[in-house]
């Protein structure tokens, strides 16, 4: 099978291997450290032909966790010191400078990512049955979840906030406008600066989030509490495995925590909408995290339908040749050409949404996404996003996320 012998030579040649761990980068060019959620990604890829490396790139991963605050997972690891010049987006948050000032640390980021972990994990497990390898990494998790539970949400309630818009996976998604104060149209310098400014407040208050969600920039975003959810269930299966009792009820019971609070605080109608702390309110930006919910098994039949009905197959919010945009068409933020995650479509959303809508069994649908997904690839090769009306690749090559086609199935 050609995509299958394509993804494993991607994959493969963006290996490295550093101190003894094996990690992949994204993108080498672009890309060249080590990712939180990509190496998720990475090892759900693997599990489809080297599980080895599939244990590795977690075992990696989590080999790094944060002193401030402790047991956090960074989202990103920069196992080599790369000297770069600038220029490029990354380019400018790799530079010395900002890595050893404004992350007050040495090697990583101070910033964590959406949860996919325990369910990289569990799928592993699912496949061999090796209880060692859950027990290697069962405290790291315990510790990143906990901090997540502690340090990331308000009054008793159990919703995760993020403190830079980078924790979402979504760098510059028009979500977080609001709390960037910044209009729906600027470019791409002005929301870094602001994503810098973030670090900078950010390590004012050593990175411990409490002080800095309550001050500077606090969401409640869709993705990372839908992903959050359904990784607390992961993690209770894997204490189940690992015969810890009391994990197991606690994580169960802290996911449908999250479940009901996102219920009671993000819905309104159908759709679920981020909650921007700074500003106390929500944000009605349309974005592709509407259709998170289905992959959260959040919503009942009825209200799966309409949300399909009315905003994935209308074809003035989400439905374009290349679906699914990373943005609403309606938005003023729409920008399909090079709006990053303001307009073209991201391999892992379509991975999400094509997830989400098996479990409510819209099969078609989802073999559309499938072979949408696949077409791009075919045409376009492995790039970072793609344009959702005329499929051209954009962003950084060698990009491993079209890789999670294979897990379409
Ligand atoms: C970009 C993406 C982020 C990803 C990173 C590495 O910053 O927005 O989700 O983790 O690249 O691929």
């Amino acid at each position: 099978m050609q995509l299958l012998d394509a993804t494993r030579e991607l994959l493969i040649k963006n290996s490295r291997q550093k101190d003894g761990f094996y990690y992949t980068v994204p993108s080498p060019e672009l890309y060249p450290f080590q990712w939180l959620w990509d190496s998720c990604f990475h090892a759900i890829i693997y599990s489809h032909f080297d599980l080895e490396r599939a244990k590795r790139e977690i075992r990696s991963v989590v080999s790094h966790t944060l002193e401030n605050p402790t047991g956090l997972l960074p989202h990103i690891i920069y196992w080599e010191q790369l000297k770069n010049e600038g220029g490029t987006d990354w380019g400018r948050e790799m530079r010395g400078d900002v890595i050893n000032t404004a992350w007050q640390t040495h090697g990583t980021s101070s910033i964590t990512q959406p949860p996919v972990i325990a369910y990289a994990a569990w799928r592993i497990y699912q496949l061999d049955q090796d209880k060692t390898f859950l027990e290697e990494i069962y405290p790291t998790l315990k510790l990143h979840f906990s901090v997540l539970d502690e340090e990331r949400t308000f009054n008793g309630d159990a919703l995760a906030y993020i403190i830079n818009p980078d924790e979402s996976g979504e760098d510059n998604s028009p979500r977080f406008d609001l709390g960037q104060d910044l209009s729906p149209k600027h470019t791409a310098d002005e929301n870094l600066d602001k994503r810098i400014l973030r670090m900078n407040q950010n390590a004012k208050c050593d990175f411990m989030a409490k002080k800095c969600m309550s001050e500077y920039f606090g969401v409640a975003d869709v993705p990372f509490n839908v992903l959050y959810a359904e990784d607390l269930t992961y993690l209770a299966h894997i204490a189940t495995e690992l015969d810890d009792t009391h994990g197991q009820e606690t994580f169960r019971n802290r996911s449908e925590h999250v479940k009901n609070d996102m219920r009671s605080q993000l819905k309104d109608g159908n759709l679920f909408y981020a909650f921007d702390y700074i500003h106390k309110q929500p944000v009605k930006t349309l974005t592709w995290a509407i259709f998170m919910p289905l992959y959260g098994g959040l919503l009942d039949p009825a209200e799966a339908e309409t949300l399909v009905r009315e905003y994935l197959l209308n074809e003035e919010l989400f439905k374009t040749n290349y679906p699914v945009p990373s943005t609403a068409q309606s938005e003023a933020a729409y920008d399909p050409d090079d709006g990053f995650w303001r307009g073209p479509v991201w391999m892992a959303p379509n991975w999400f949404i094509y997830q989400g809508l098996k479990k409510y069994d819209f099969k078609d649908l989802a073999a559309e996404i499938k072979d949408k997904s696949i077409s791009l690839i075919e045409t376009s090769g492995f790039r970072e996003h793609y344009h959702p009306e005329t499929g051209v690749g954009l962003g950084a090559h060698d990009f491993t996320w079209g890789g999670l086609v294979l897990d379409m199935n």
